[in-house]
Order: structure tokens, then sequence, then C-alpha cells
């Protein structure tokens, strides 16, 4: 008896420790970048699919969350203003690169020349420092072959090469499950 209430009272802490940390994350959010989470372009992310199930909304709250985690976690003293709205800015191309048409269009060089597209938008709706800049820029380093020059950069990296990995290998699920099937049913 005394063994099952120690694993359920576990289980309760790990629970609201989790909830604490999501809304600490929601909070951070909320007092960064409020205007992004309420523009109409970024929501319209959501009906865009990133890697496996994971919509490019889904993987840019996931990079934004690794990134605050990781620059806490190694004490990097990263400028978090910068860090989360480089984050979630950082795929701003604002089109589904599976879709047919955009591929015959553009070739296959979605992974070179997504960075370069995600800034011009951002740039045309807010007021990007020189660090959120960088952070879009070369967020694809080794593709942008000149590295990141400064840690929030790097972090942004990073956290994208980890959640881009877990949504490949299936890890990391999203919203976008049975994506296809939605859409049509919806009619994007
Ligand atoms: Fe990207
Ligand atoms: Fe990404």
């Amino acid at each position: 008896m005394g063994l099952f209430s120690t694993a359920s009272e576990k289980h309760t802490e790990k629970l609201r420790r989790m909830y604490e940390r999501h809304k600490q994350f929601r909070n951070m959010l909320k007092d960064h970048a409020q205007d992004i989470l309420d523009s109409d372009n970024f929501n319209s992310t959501k009906r865009h699919l990133q890697h496996g199930s994971k919509t490019v909304h889904d993987h840019c709250m996931d990079v934004a969350r690794y990134s605050l985690l990781l620059n806490k976690k190694l004490g990097l003293k990263c400028n978090k203003h910068d860090l989360i709205r480089g984050a979630l800015l950082h795929d701003y191309f604002l089109y589904d690169w599976h879709d047919k048409a955009y591929l015959s269009q553009r070739g296959r060089l979605h992974g070179f020349r997504h960075p370069g597209v995600a800034l011009r938008n951002a740039e045309k709706e807010y007021d990007l420092t020189d660090t959120q800049r960088e952070i879009i820029r070369k967020h694809m380093w080794p593709l942008s072959v000149i590295p990141p020059a400064c840690r929030e950069a790097w972090v942004v990296t990073a956290a994208d090469k980890y959640c881009s990995f877990m949504e490949t290998v299936g890890l990391h699920k999203g919203h976008g499950e049975g994506f296809p099937e939605r859409m049509t049913k919806e009619g994007s």
C-alpha cells in the first residue's frame, strides 16, 4: 500500500512540475512574443507540415522551448527576448515545403533557401534585432557555411537540430497526425 501511494505521489509531483514548467514557458512567450503568437501569418503555419506529424507551428514552439531549456541548463545567459523571438520566427517561410506545386517551381532546395525567405518575411512584419536576424539566417548551419556569430543563434541551431531529429524519427509527435485527411476536410 505504502509503495503504491509513494509511486502515485511521485507521479503527481512529476505532473505538477511539468505543469509549472509549461505555465512558465507560456508566460515567457506572452511577455516576449504575444504579437507573434497572435499574428495571422504565424497561425497560418498550423496548416503546414514540418517533419513527421509536427506542423511548422508546433515545431517553432518546440524550438523556442528547447532553446530556453538549453540556455538555462548550460547557464549561457542568452538574451531571452531575442532567443524566443528568433526561435519562433526561424522557419517563417510561410509555404508548405511538401507541396508538389512548390517543389515543381523551386526544386528541392528548401533546406538552403528557406532561412532567407523566413528572414525577408519576418523583416516585413517585425522590428528585428541583429541577433534575431542572425538566428534566422544561420539556423541551418552548416548549410549556411558561415557559422552563427552569437550564442543565441548557436542555441537555436542546436535546438532546431534536436527537434527536427526527434520529429523525423517519430519521437516528437504533433497536431498534424492524419494531416492530409484533415486538410482535405478543411478544404485547405
Ligand atoms: Fe529551418
Ligand atoms: Fe526549424
